[in-house]
């Protein structure tokens, strides 16, 4: 890997309520890492070359810490149901179709050179329960250049024939096999447990997985307290959890002895909330999903008062685009409504929160990733925005934030993960 030095006009996060900006700095990157921004270069980096971004925005890469690979190919889509029942009249049905490897190949292309082209440099992401299928959408990321958490889903139960497994020691042999599959391929495109949500795994799974989980020391991803349906589906299921976040506890997969993500947490009790704070759960806010399926809105700056971690997450095909500037943005106005029409002790997010969520707080689960301070990987988004007319100069905090309220993949001039350019 080459060091090299990048100038530009940057911006990091402080602290969910800080911007950091610095014009016409020099980051030197090296082995991948940064090095510290510096308004002339030091010494010792001085034989570095130096790729000159003039006036443009650099801005950390983003994590999207939940989004369906398969889901991609039907984003914009079917926006007419509560969750239940879009799992099964759009979801399952198109999630099928994974089971034949070449149109997995052809639909996991369009993901994959979707978010190569959007400000994400990491990701979460779900397959479906198919192993080959899910091997090839690996292979594919690996190849872009991009990092992320990839799961072959598993379901057991509550689901048609077509996307359930067999039974619960079918579903883990096979889940075994893919973790040794990946782990022998691939370097930056690593398994995560999958365990769809508790309506589609039986305590058989459950209980599989976290033998898996111990002997591979794998995170953990699934879906949490997202609609009303669906929470009281699990207080069924599950009578003798005090909340939906303990029917995961039980098994052993809600996070502390491993990192752990659990999307959405729309309507999380005081209890689960605490439960999540003492396992160091992540939740990912995915707002646009939230909103489509008429789900709620997540009060997410209360998460960050209490201190969760907590990022962003597109959850395609819930939220429609991979885009999480565009993510930022329905997180501040889902807040807005939130905050004027349900609850006014929840403070409405700011841009400075929302591009702290996008960086920072999804960034915290892939290690010292979302910023540019020393020791931090060096993802980065080079942003043009040139074409955005406008009649006076305006600050680097008012480009971040047209840049949100205007997304457009197309003024991505060069993205870096880990000190790599992919484009
Ligand atoms: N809960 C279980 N599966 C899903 C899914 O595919 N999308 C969303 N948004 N929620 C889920
Ligand atoms: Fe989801």
């Amino acid at each position: 890997m080459k060091d090299f030095i990048i100038k530009g006009c940057f911006l990091d996060s402080e602290s969910p309520e800080k911007l950091r900006i610095v014009e016409a700095g020099y980051l030197p990157v090296v082995g991948g890492v940064c090095r510290g921004i510096f308004p002339v270069i030091p010494e010792q980096f001085q034989p570095l070359p130096v790729t000159d971004c003039g006036d443009k925005l650099i801005l950390p890469g983003m994590s999207d810490l939940h989004v369906h690979a398969p889901q991609f190919a039907f984003r914009g889509l079917g926006m007419d149901m509560e969750l239940l029942d879009w799992l099964n009249s759009y979801t399952f049905p198109e999630e099928a179709k994974y089971s034949d490897p070449a149109y997995a190949e052809k639909a996991y292309a369009g993901f994959v050179d979707s978010l190569v082209h959007s400000t994400t440099t990491r990701a979460a992401i779900f397959a479906t329960v198919h192993p080959a299928a899910t091997l090839g959408l690996m292979a594919q990321l690996e190849q872009s250049g991009l990092r992320s958490y990839v799961g072959k889903v598993n379901m057991d139960r509550n689901c048609p024939d077509t996307v359930r497994e067999p039974d619960a020691k079918t579903a883990v042999r096979e889940t075994e096999r893919w973790i040794c599959d990946a782990g022998s391929r691939f370097h930056h495109t690593k398994p995560i447990l999958t365990p769809r949500f508790i309506p589609t795994c039986s305590d058989a799974l459950m209980a599989g997985l976290k033998d898996l989980q111990r002997k591979y020391s794998l995170p953990v991803q699934s879906h949490l307290s997202e609609n009303f349906g669906e929470i009281a589906w699990v207080r069924e299921l599950s009578p003798a959890s005090g909340c939906y976040g303990e029917a995961y506890q039980r098994f052993g997969l809600f996070g502390g002895d491993h990192p752990c993500i659990m999307a959405h947490c729309v309507h999380s009790t005081d209890r689960e909330l605490e439960l999540i704070r003492q396992n160091g759960v992540f939740i990912a806010h995915s707002p646009e999903s939230n909103m489509n399926l008429a789900s709620g809105v997540a009060p997410v700056s209360r998460y960050l008062e209490l201190g969760l971690n907590v990022g962003l997450a597109t959850d395609v095909a819930g939220g429609s685009s991979l885009s999480l500037l565009r993510a930022m943005m329905h997180a501040i106005q889902a807040s807005k409504l939130r905050w004027r029409l349900l609850d006014d002790s929840i403070r409405p997010l700011s841009l400075e929160q929302a591009f702290y969520l996008a960086t920072v707080g999804g960034g915290a689960f892939f290690g010292k990733v979302g910023r540019f301070a020393e020791g931090y990987d060096f993802d980065a988004v080079v942003l043009d925005d040139s074409s955005l007319f406008h009649p006076q100069p305006l600050d680097p905090r008012s480009r971040l934030e047209r840049a949100v309220y205007l997304a457009d993949d197309r003024h991505i001039a060069a993205k870096y993960v880990a000190g790599k350019k992919i484009f």
